[in-house]
């Protein structure tokens, strides 16, 4: 059987590049909907309208484009949207509103609480970022906390009441449940 590169020498059409987002398969036709060089993120917030990771360095730099490949966290800046093919990929939109981490993000900014967030714009950065940890380590330590959140940067300085939004959100998660 030839395989992908032998068929491309011969001219032939590349197989569509199918992506899970958020529950829902997508395919997309090398050429037309992908290009090579087209990185995740602009796939999902320009092509396809998933504004919640947002995009600020560009440079893998900062986690304000995170989002969970196979429930890891990925800098989908730095990924090329063709090597999502055939994985599962989930933005801040494909979070149920009663997920725990939002939830602790949103009880952490209510008055008397300090702050998890003012501007909001590495918020959805974290939140993933957050979900990654959780998934992997479901009741982290506070250092350890401070560790998997080290590579997100919020220039608003919210560090201490982000961490303990996870902190609650590892709290709060169901026993045995993910968080
Ligand atoms: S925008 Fe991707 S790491 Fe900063
Ligand atoms: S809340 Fe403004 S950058 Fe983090």
């Amino acid at each position: 059987m030839a395989t992908k590169s032998e068929n491309h020498a011969r001219g032939e059409k590349k197989p569509p590049v199918k992506i899970r987002i958020n529950g829902s398969w997508h395919e997309f036709e090398p050429g037309r909907d992908i290009e090579p060089e087209m990185t995740l993120s602009y796939l999902l917030r320009e092509k396809l309208g998933f504004t919640g990771l947002k995009v600020a360095c560009d440079e893998g730099a900062c986690g304000a484009c995170t989002v969970l490949m196979d429930g890891k966290a990925v800098l989908s800046c730095m990924k090329l949207a063709a090597e999502a093919d055939g994985h599962e990929i989930l933005t801040i939109e494909g979070l149920p509103e009663d997920d725990p981490v939002i939830q602790a993000f949103a009880k952490q900014c209510e008055p008397g609480y300090g702050t998890a967030l003012q501007c909001g714009f590495c918020t959805p950065g974290f939140v993933m970022t957050a979900k990654a940890l959780l998934n992997e380590n479901p009741k982290p330590t506070p250092g350890e906390i401070k560790e998997g959140l080290s590579g997100n940067i919020c220039r608003c300085g919210c560090y201490s009441g982000i961490a303990r939004a996870v902190l609650h959100a590892s709290e709060d998660a169901p026993k045995g449940g993910k968080p």
